[in-house]
Formats: structure tokens, C-alpha cells, sequence
């Protein structure tokens, strides 16, 4: 079911009265990306989807975002929906707002899963990255971008295999508002690191790693792992940076696998 939410586009499948999981997705991406464990989890669970404002169908607005604006806008979902101790999911910017969401309102979620991300902000020459895509974007538009941009999130095998699937994503992609691309842009290069919060996350962590993601390394994912005590690590073989599309089945069965061992 779609509905909207504080202006947001907001997607519910499963029974409501199911433990909630709330899928955030990665950029330039939507929610689609998280269709194959959708399908697959909310048999047993109420899952919910939306896209990031900027992205997907959600108004860009005047594109001024930062990662707390995100976490009000997932607040205000929570609320909305009433979802009781919802279990978070989020891959990469996904993982940059589901952190966030830790340091400021960890009490309302009851476990966290983790997906191609990172608790480090970004370094100089990432600042740098960001800036420079801004210029190609307002230069050459926010495709020529996006091109350059979205093969270096998934593996090239996928990308060989399964050129549909990989060309789905990208069309996608393209259609994004050039000024919610650049304020997701702004809001990651201003973001500061969650590293000093993991120490302190108290609730059960799923943290999955594609072995081929190139923007957030298995040694990156690792050490943050590391610093989380409760927490579990998985190597999703041969995937990229986009694990949950890349091998969905495998990474749908360790979520499941995850959440039977929570409890969840
Ligand atoms: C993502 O997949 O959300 C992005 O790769 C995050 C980033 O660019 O840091």
C-alpha cells in the first residue's frame, strides 16, 4: 500500500499487527531496491519503505537536507505509522541515516541492520567528490552523473550477468530531481562520523558486506563491526556495494536468519 506522509512517499506491505521493519534505501536509489526482501519478509513481518525525500517519487523541495533532517523524516514515519520498536534497515546513505538515528533515538528501534555502509565521514577528498559531482550536475545534468556514479556501486560481474537488472536501476536512477541528487550530495559531505556512537549501540546488529563493494570496503565494514559488541558480521560473496539486489536471496534469508536469532 502507498501512502504519504509528511509529503513522503511511503510504502507498507505485510500484516500490521507483525513486527515492523523499516527499509531505508541508498542514493541516487529508491525504494525499489528493496523489493526482493519485501516480497520475501513481509510474510512474516510488516515491512515499510519510503523514499528519502530528493529521491525516488518524495519531493525534493528546496533540496536543503541533512542527515538529521533524514531522521525527522523518519521519526515523523515512525510516529505516523505507530510502529512500536521498528528494526531499521538501511543500506549506505540508508546506513549513514539509520546511524544517525542511533545517536539520537536508538530507544525506538529494538534491532539494526546494517548494509554497504559507514559510520566514517567522509575525508577531504571526499568532500572533494561530492563538490565535484555537484559542478557535473549542474554542467552536464544529473544523467551524465548518475552514469558515472552508479556502476561503481554494483560488481561487474552482476553488471555482465545481469545487464536488465543493472539497467533497471540505472534508468531509475536518471530520472532523479537534479536538486534532490545535489542536497543528498550536500548532506552526506556535511554529515560528521558516527564511529565515537557504536560502542554504545545496545541493540541486536546485523551489519552484511558485499565482498566486492568498492565504495565501502569489507575492511571499512569490518572495523565498524568491530566496535559494535553485539553485533553480527556477514560477507555476502561476490556482490557490490547493492548486496540486497545483487544476491537478494542470500541476503533476504541472513535478515530472516538474523531476526529469528533476535527474537524479532
Ligand atoms: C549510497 O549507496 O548510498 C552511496 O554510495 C553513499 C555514498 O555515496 O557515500
Amino acid at each position: 500500500m502507498k501512502t504519504a506522509i509528511n509529503k513522503l512517499s511511503v510504502f507498507t506491505s505485510g500484516n500490521t499487527n507483525n513486527k515492523p521493519i523499516i527499509f531505508v534505501h541508498g542514493f541516487p536509489f529508491d525504494h525499489i531496491m528493496w523489493d526482493a526482501q519485501i516480497e520475501e519478509l513481509s510474510k512474516d513481518y510488516y515491512c515499510i519503505t519510503y523514499d528519502i525525500r530528493g529521491l525516488g517519487e518524495s519531493p525534493a523541495g528546496d533540496g536543503q537536507f541533512t542527515m538529521e533532517s533524514f531522521v525527522d523524516d523518519l521519526e515523523t514515519i515512525i510516529d505516523e505509522l505507530k510502529l512500536n520498536l521498528p528494526v531499521l534497515c538501511g543500506l549506505s546513505m540508508g546506513g549513514y541515516i539509520s546511524l544517525r538515528a542511533m545517536e539520537i533515538m536508538e530507544e525506538r528501534f529494538s534491532a539494526l541492520i546494517l548494509c554497504d555502509t559507514k559510520a566514517l565521514a567522509d575525508d577531504n577528498a571526499g568532500k572533494i567528490k561530492r563538490a565535484e559531482g555537484i559542478k557535473s550536475i549542474n554542467e552536464s545534468g544529473v544523467e551524465h552523473f548518475v552514469e558515472q556514479f552508479v556502476p561503481n556501486c554494483f560488481s561487474d560481474n552482476f553488471m555482465m550477468r545481469n545487464k536488465p537488472g543493472y539497467e533497471e536501476v540505472l534508468i531509475r536512477s536518471k530520472s532523479s530531481s537534479p536538486i534532490g541528487v545535489k542536497g543528498c550530495l550536500l548532506a552526506m559531505a556535511g554529515r560528521t562520523g558516527t564511529t565515537a556512537y557504536l560502542h554504545n549501540v545496545s541493540i541486536p546488529a546485523l551489519i552484511i558486506c558485499g565482498e566486492e563493494d568498492k565504495l565501502t570496503p569489507l575492511d571499512v565494514m569490518k572495523s565498524m563491526a568491530k566496535n559494535i559488541n553485539n553485533s553480527t558480521f556477514v560477507v555476502i560473496a561476490g556482490a557490490g556495494h547493492m548486496a540486497p539486489i545483487e544476491a537478494s536471496d542470500i541476503v533476504s534469508e541472513k535478515i530472516k536468519e538474523f531476526l529469528k536469532s533476535t527474537g524479532a
